[in-house]
């Protein structure tokens, strides 16, 4: 079965986010979240939490976002919780990410990596598995508890 990856951008992303899905479409099985169309006024996060969704509910097993810097993308992406969101533009990290950290967003630079760079890095973070060593497990853990404190922080501020 093919791996499914759910993939978006906004208008910074928008040309190497359809490169990429018309380049991988028979390899994986992608789900593109758009943009669908050039809109230099869309907004990133719109398409990080697309994204985010997408693997947190199952639908996708990875996500692969796209914008100008991957910054912004990456920045919104983690805020949804269980979303491991990293910007690699170098192969070690695209999978070393994944079999260290359990990264299951990759972000993309569009005005910063090419496009046969681009194929690399999401190939390498697609075809990467996680470590299942006691010792990343356990940072794994210890982020997982970073994000449940600081949430129920927010709720516990929130009611007083
Ligand atoms: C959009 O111009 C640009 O700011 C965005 O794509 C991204 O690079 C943000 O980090």
């Amino acid at each position: 079965m093919k791996l499914s990856v759910a993939i978006a951008a906004d208008h910074g992303g928008f040309a190497l986010k359809n490169e990429l899905a018309a380049r991988l479409s028979g390899r994986y099985d992608i789900e593109d979240l758009g943009a669908h169309k050039f809109d230099p006024e869309d907004d990133y996060p719109d398409f990080a939490v697309m994204v985010a969704r997408a693997v947190i509910s199952g639908s996708a097993q990875h996500g692969v976002l796209v914008c100008g810097s991957g910054v912004g993308a990456c920045i919104a992406a983690n805020k949804v919780p269980g979303i491991r969101a990293c910007l690699c533009h170098d192969t070690y990290s695209s999978h070393q990410g994944v079999e260290h950290d359990n990264m299951n967003v990759l972000c993309l630079g569009a005005r910063v990596v090419g496009f046969e760079l681009a194929v690399e890095l999401v190939v390498t973070f697609l075809e990467a598995g996680f470590t299942r060593e006691q010792a990343y497990q356990r940072r794994l853990e210890k982020i997982m508890a970073i994000e449940r404190n600081e949430l129920r922080w927010e709720e516990r501020n929130d009611k007083s």
